[in-house]
């Protein structure tokens, strides 16, 4: 039985809340602790969507803590979950993993390469596992068109473009996310999920070119063409967005074979147009995306994790070191859009 912690009960530490009675189902875990700096956040009687139904959870019935430092001394934890600021991920990082604990720290890894060197540092020097939520490598839809596009079925890579927009998120802790300090804007938080993706099923580019807005957050819309050999990736980011405007993802890879397509509907697929031989039409399939379980990919991503642990091994789909070249690129798409151009790599 592996215990744990979640630090900072805000959207996304009540996600994993949520979460974790789904994960429970599949692995020895016990959540015996929550932490949040806001007291607030920690008293509630919080309403959780579990499985089809909304369930009121006590929070009472796990150690509370408004400081993450008395918790560690006080707890004999296993691991903690931190969806904190990203400001304060590698400093709370770092402290749990000196302690012997095992991380798994929400994504953007940190706000810049040094504060990312740090939490990989950590976790060598102190032999424990630390995964960042980079969740969309654990999507089974985005997996299925990363397998479908490295399996060279359908020929060489022509084109690829990975969207991500949103109205922006004003809900946070003091606003948090509008704080470029604090946050690093819409290219180092919403926008990351794309680049990591990009990169994880391309490779790093050889150029960047981006552009950017700056208007709330310091930089709230960002479009970058990642060069490769042979091809080029677009990326595009926007959480300047009114209110109310959905969140709204897209993906397609053009080969020479197939134009391979996330699907926008409900029924998570792959979709792929297939040429055809000499008629002008494409043979189209659809490619169910779901997992057996029905987990969502922030479940599936806290079960390798925890198995992981367990099983003292690597995970051979996210590693610190990998997510760390996402942040780099991130990076690098501020400096060419600061700059005004193109960067090579
Ligand atoms: N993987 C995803 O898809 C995804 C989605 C949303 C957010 N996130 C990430 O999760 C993290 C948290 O985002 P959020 O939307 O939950 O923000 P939020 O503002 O809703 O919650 C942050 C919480 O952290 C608490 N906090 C602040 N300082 C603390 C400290 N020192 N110790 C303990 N608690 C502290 C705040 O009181 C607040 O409750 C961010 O890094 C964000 O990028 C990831």
């Amino acid at each position: 039985m592996l215990k744990f912690a979640i630090v900072g009960l805000g959207g996304l530490g009540k996600s994993h809340l949520t979460f974790y009675f789904n994960v429970k189902k599949h692995k020895d875990v016990e959540l015996v602790a929550l932490c949040d700096i806001d007291p607030e956040q920690l008293q509630k009687k919080v309403e959780l969507n579990i499985g089809t139904a909304t369930v009121p959870v006590d929070l009472s019935q796990y150690h509370l803590y408004t400081d993450m430092d008395e918790m560690l001394e006080k707890e004999s934890l296993d691991f903690i979950i931190t969806a904190v600021p990203t400001y304060l991920h590698a400093e709370l990082a770092v402290k749990a993993m000196d302690k012997g604990i095992h991380v798994f720290s929400e994504k953007p890894m940190a706000l810049n390469l040094e504060q990312c060197q740090s939490m990989v540092d950590a976790a060598k020097r102190n032999n424990v596992k630390l995964q960042i939520g980079q969740c969309i490598r654990f999507s089974p839809q985005y997996q299925c068109l990363r397998d479908l596009v490295r399996s060279g079925k359908y020929g060489k890579v022509i084109r690829a473009e990975f969207t991500r927009i949103s109205a922006a998120p004003l809900w946070s802790w003091n606003n948090w996310f509008m704080n470029f300090d604090m946050s690093g804007g819409a290219v180092l938080d919403l926008h990351v999920h794309d680049v990591d993706f990009v990169q994880w099923t391309f490779g790093m580019p050889k150029s960047v070119m981006s552009m950017a807005s700056h208007y709330e957050s310091g930089f709230d819309a960002i479009t970058s063409n990642y060069g490769y050999d042979g091809f080029y990736v677009t990326t595009m980011t926007d959480w300047s967005l009114a209110p109310g405007y959905p969140f709204t993802t897209s993906g397609i890879v053009s080969c020479e074979g197939a134009t391979i397509v996330l699907s926008q509907d409900e029924h998570a697929c792959v979709s792929v147009f297939e040429r055809g031989v000499n008629d002008g039409k494409s043979n189209i399939h659809h490619i169910p995306t779901y997992n057996e379980g029905d987990l969502n990919y922030y479940e599936l991503e806290m079960i390798e994790f925890i198995d992981c642990i367990e099983k003292k091994r690597d995970s051979d789909i996210i590693s610190a070191e990998s997510t760390m070249d996402s942040i780099r690129l991130a990076l690098i798409e501020q400096e060419s859009a600061n700059k005004g151009e193109k960067v090579y790599v």
